[in-house]
């Protein structure tokens, strides 16, 4: 059996810490949003041999790896795989009538997918301009550097990238595209080396419009704010919500959609994504007063982790 912290293609972070945090025992129904590789999901089966999950991801290389994994010690009927992007979360639940006690979102890329020569998420590895999670969908990563504006580049490298350099980069990447489109991820990389201020104590200077187009390419955080407020409406009534996330655009995020179910005030200063018929008021408590990081032994065994916030919240 595997090492349920360590697959070989991806360490799992704050496994346990999520595991007592959503109170998981025998009798939850817990949906993984982000099943992965089955990391979270195989610690949780080991402590409660009896456990159901319903196990999103869009991604199918991941998929088939959970299966895998999971299938060695569980019974057929105890992991159900949904091979759907986590923003139709709450129309599968309504369809398949499944209230949930327990969810738990674990955001971002896998190692499995950042470390893979082939699909463009890392500058590291020379390979096409890709960066779909889901690979059934059309927007690459290639597309948006070679057909979106300087106006629309500039503003998802200043967003999503906090930046500084958006205007300079995306300007500068109209006039090469114009005599060379870009083809891969290192001449994307090269090309931004030789034109943004760097010192060599700070990141990769690519690493933050890599991170942008990343983010673009999946839609993440629009996906990521629907699909919190969908997880809030379907959980049962006093059960569990976690939300690892991994950089502040995120956890930003996270955190104003629970402070928008938790305090009154700005419950009503919030934007509201959804319809008036839908805007039945749930109450959340926080159960995390600050966001749990990893531990100085977890940090030191998986350096990854480094970033990593957790906030839990219980419907009331
Ligand atoms: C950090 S990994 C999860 C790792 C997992 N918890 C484990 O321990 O193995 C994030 C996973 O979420 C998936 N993912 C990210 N955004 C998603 C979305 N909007 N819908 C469905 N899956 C998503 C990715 O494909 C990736 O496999």
């Amino acid at each position: 059996m595997h090492d349920f912290k360590q697959s070989p293609l991806h360490y799992s972070v704050l496994w346990k810490e999520s595991a007592i945090f959503l109170n998981i025992t025998e009798s939850t129904k817990h949906i993984d949003a982000t099943l992965g590789m089955g990391g979270h999901a195989q610690y949780f089966f080991t402590q409660n041999p009896h456990l159901h999950i319903l196990g999103f991801d869009q991604d199918a290389q991941a998929r088939t790896i959970a299966q895998k994994r999971l299938n060695t010690f569980i019974a057929n009927n105890q992991l159900e795989i949904i091979p759907e992007n986590f923003q139709y979360l709450k129309k599968i639940c309504t369809e398949k009538n499944y209230t949930p006690t327990s969810i738990l979102f674990d955001i971002g890329v896998s190692s499995l997918q950042f470390d893979d020569k082939n699909r463009g998420f890392s500058y590291r590895f020379k390979a096409p301009l890709d960066m779909r999670m889901d690979q059934n969908t059309s927007l690459t990563a290639h597309e948006i550097i070679n057909t979106w504006s300087q106006e629309q580049l500039q503003h998802i490298f200043s967003l999503y990238g906090e930046e500084k350099y958006s205007y300079r980069i995306s300007k500068k990447i109209i006039e090469q595209r114009k005599i060379k489109p870009f083809e891969t991820t290192t001449e994307l990389a090269n090309y931004i080396v030789s034109i943004k201020p760097f010192s060599k104590k700070t990141l990769h200077p690519a690493s933050l419009v890599f991170q942008a187009l990343r983010i673009a390419v999946n839609n993440e955080l629009e996906v990521l704010e629907t699909a919190i407020h969908q997880a809030i409406h379907i959980l049962a009534k006093g059960g569990r919500l976690a939300v690892i996330t991994f950089h502040s655009l995120e956890d930003r995020i996270v955190k104003n959609v629970f402070e928008h179910y938790i305090s009154k005030e700005k419950r009503n200063k919030y934007k509201q994504p959804t319809s008036p018929s839908q805007q039945k008021q749930f109450c959340l408590k926080k159960i995390t007063k600050k966001p749990l990081t990893p531990s100085e032994t977890e940090l030191a065994e998986n350096s990854r982790s480094h970033s990593a916030k957790m906030r839990v919240v219980e419907k009331l």
